[in-house]
């Protein structure tokens, strides 16, 4: 290989200079066709830069055609002759992501208008700081809910259990057995059909997508993203260095016809929240769960399915996860405490086959050894002594009045055209202006008037969605839900007195 050399403090980003360092080589004969490359732990200690470093710069060369990847032998560089070959012969008359990421410079040209206008949108949100303000924009449980001293005597529980496993990593990297085992023993009785070995213990959901974004690197899979979408997920795959595809969701799921242009058995991660889904509040139709796991099938795509706000349920039938559909050998569960109980135990889970579990657990094992035993411990008590049970009877109570106040101040206040989703649990719920208002522009009036939410744009990863807005009502009280929406009100009547236009790129329309 090559000596690669790079200035840290030159401006330019470091993977931009390791990936033209080696596309230079290979143009230049200095790397020849078939020559492996260093696995990207050693280049990356080799250089002295991060993991996803590297990555980032041979996904670009890989984009470009320059190198290839083969799961469990490593990176080759490509020979461009048989490359040059293959462009002159027809092309498929398809157009599949596929094709249009074989362009490297557009790509890297969109990825850098991704990040410029999510940072824009950010600087917005800067506003939502402002003293005073009633919040439509928190997702996070009402702290309220958890009774004085309930944390003290789970934490006792857990420590009459036994102590000792607490002074170690614990007994697995999996996490606690007995922990997965009620986990599990949960998850049955809702129709799944697992046991603990099915379960990977995570610091919070947000680690379970993490890891399988690690993995899905590792094994070249595409990653595809419902959108609108709690932006948390797709930034955590693209953390690692993923450039994450997305595809539209409607009130109903993800919209079929366009996984089409997938089509190009590409293997490949698909994210999705089936119920109660953040941001719309409304659960993927069962026909649509069919259509979506026989695509899935077809194209050999694995589902990852965000199940933070299974226990939240208040209102009609409870519903099989799709993991009793899609089966284990390709489908994944995500969940957590944190929505149903408490943000700050970060105790979460990764669901799936046996097997698939184990080899992910390798990938957790490299970031941290395993999840802390003593909150696992407690996260046990929690379960074990009836408490979760009683805070969930509470909780999905007071979520309830919630919605209900804040359904019933959008029809009192909300002029004509604007709808609204009715999530039967969780915390969100999906407004939308007649097309050609945009949110952005209504933040501006709202901020003004004592109100925060949290625009369309900022719920996808390539900032669509500019006429719809996502409010949460989980950390506000039904008197703030009445005031609010009621200033809120106001300033959609503001907006709505223009003439509907195309707001641009910044979201601003006519507000300025
Ligand atoms: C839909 C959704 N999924 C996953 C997460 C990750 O949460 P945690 O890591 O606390 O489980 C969040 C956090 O807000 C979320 O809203």
């Amino acid at each position: 290989m090559i000596p690669i050399k790079i200035k840290k403090n030159s401006g330019e980003a470091l993977y931009v200079q390791i990936r033209d360092a080696i596309e230079k080589a290979i143009k230049n004969d200095e790397l020849k066709a078939g020559e492996q490359l260093p696995a990207v732990t050693t280049l990356a200690s080799d250089i002295g830069v991060t993991h996803s470093t590297i990555r980032r710069a041979f996904e670009d060369l890989s984009a470009q055609g320059l190198i290839g990847s083969h799961v469990g032998r490593g990176t080759f560089v490509l020979d461009r002759n048989k490359q040059a070959s293959k462009e002159v012969s027809p092309a498929p008359v398809k157009n599949t992501v596929s094709d249009y990421r074989s362009n490297g410079e557009s790509s890297t040209a969109t990825r850098r208008l991704r990040m410029g206008i999510s940072k824009s949108l950010e600087a917005l949100m800067e506003l939502a700081k402002r003293p005073g303000l009633i919040h439509f924009t928190s997702g996070m449980p009402d702290p309220a809910l958890i009774e004085n001293g309930v944390l003290e005597r789970i934490t006792k529980d857990a420590f009459k259990t036994s102590e000792g496993q607490y002074y170690t990593y614990g007994e697995s990297p999996l996490g606690l057995k007995a922990l997965r085992e009620e986990l599990a023993k949960r998850f049955n009785s809702d129709g799944m059909d697992i046991t603990a070995a099915n379960i990977l213990i995570t610091n919070g959901s947000q680690q379970a997508a993490s890891i399988l974004a690690q993995s899905a690197l590792e094994n070249r899979q595409r990653i595809i993203c419902e959108t609108p979408c709690w932006l948390g997920i797709p930034r955590a795959f693209g953390a690692i260095g993923h450039w994450v595809e997305t595809v539209t969701r409607d009130k109903g799921g993800v919209i079929i016809e366009k996984l089409e242009r997938f089509n190009d058995n590409h293997p490949a991660l698909l994210y999705l929240c089936p119920e109660f889904h953040h941001p719309m509040g409304t659960d993927l139709s069962p026909d649509r769960q069919t259509q979506l796991i026989n695509w899935a099938n077809e194209q050999r795509v694995d589902l990852l399915a965000d199940q933070i706000f299974h226990d939240l349920r208040f209102e009609g039938p409870s519903r099989k996860s799709i993991l009793t559909e899609a089966g284990k050998k390709s489908c994944f569960i995500m969940g957590s405490l944190s929505k149903s109980f408490m943000v700050g135990l970060r105790i979460g889970w990764l669901i799936g086959d046996e097997e698939r579990i184990k080899a992910l657990c390798a990938f957790k094992r490299s970031i941290d050894l395993g999840s802390p035993p003593l909150m696992q411990g407690i996260a046990l008590a929690l379960l074990k002594s009836g408490e979760y049970d009683a805070h969930l009877k509470k909780a999905r109570k007071h979520y309830k009045v919630r919605r209900d106040t804040m359904i019933e101040s959008l029809e009192k206040n909300m002029p004509e055209g604007v709808t609204w989703t009715r999530p039967n649990g969780g915390f969100h719920m999906w407004v939308e202006l007649p097309r050609g208002y945009s949110s952005i522009a209504l933040f501006l009036h709202a901020i003004e008037r004592g109100v925060a939410f949290s625009p369309g744009p900022m719920q996808d990863p390539d900032h669509r969605f500019i006429n719809a807005f996502r409010l949460s009502y989980s950390s506000v009280t039904p008197d703030q839900v009445k005031k609010g929406i009621k200033a809120l009100g106001e300033a959609v009547k503001e907006l709505l007195k223009g003439t509907p236009s195309e707001p641009g790129l910044s979201g601003l329309g006519d507000f300025i």
